[in-house]
């Protein structure tokens, strides 16, 4: 792969990416900074999305349409869904689907996108065996999970719709960009991994626990990517 895409969702997430990146020129485009350079040797646009699923969508496709990016990454952090999914630990996606897609009074199931082919889109197997194998080598104390990651445009903070969504969709984590990101990676035919350290148990507690936990989830992530992004 000659050129990968990078999203974060929050300046967070990218600025330790991008200060480690060579060779860098940044152009704006749609009110977001896209940042190409060399990472690690390899060829990559960095670029803050914005949080929720247009930003995450639009910033896709322009990395699609002007980087023509060979795959995508998106790094960022997520509310846990499992018990056995700790703070701290990273979901790697085996695939995505939109939890707030809700077409049921037309006849769909939960989470079914009207009219398309299909609602879950699947990441890169290659990518995910990869990362695997990266964190077995740099981060080995951290819990790694691979498994469905759930979006919608809602930050999940009360145990009610926590359980509403354990329920309903089979949901490793919640966050607002991945589902969205791999929807747009999959129709430009683009692999996509969807890369999220835990920050919060997505219930009551999880505005205190979130802000604690960010930094050292963001620097798992960045770890990871640094591996990840030079065996690709
Ligand atoms: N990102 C991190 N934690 C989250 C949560 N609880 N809900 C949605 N997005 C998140």
């Amino acid at each position: 792969m000659n050129k990968i895409g990078i999203i974060g969702a929050m300046d967070e997430e990218v600025n330790i990416i991008k200060g480690q990146m060579l060779r860098v020129t940044v152009k704006t485009i749609a009110s977001m900074d896209f940042y190409e350079g060399t990472f690690n040797g390899k060829e990559v646009v960095v670029v803050r999305c914005g949080i929720g699923k247009v930003n995450a969508a639009i910033c896709t496709q322009i990395l699609a349409d002007l980087y023509h990016i060979d795959a995508v990454i998106n790094t960022g952090v997520a509310g846990s869904l499992r018990n056995e999914i700790d703070i701290a630990d990273i979901v790697l996606s085996t695939d995505t689907q939109q939890h707030d897609m809700d077409a049921t009074g037309f006849g769909y199931g939960l989470g079914v996108i009207p009219r398309m082919e299909r609602s879950i889109f699947e990441a890169d197997k290659q990518m995910i065996d990869l990362a695997k194998a990266v964190c077995t080598e740099v981060i080995p104390n951290v819990g790694v999970h691979t498994g469905r990651i759930v979006s919608g445009d809602q930050f999940i903070s009360d145990s009610g719709k926590k359980t509403w969504l354990v329920e309903n969709f089979d949901g490793y984590c919640t966050e607002m960009e991945g589902a969205a990101i791999a929807q747009t990676a999959h129709l430009n035919q683009i692999p996509f991994l969807i890369i999220r350290a835990i920050s919060d148990k997505a219930d009551h507690s999880a505005e205190m626990t979130y802000s604690e936990f960010e930094e050292i989830a963001i620097k798992n992530t960045v770890k990871l990517l640094n591996g990840l992004v030079e065996k690709i």
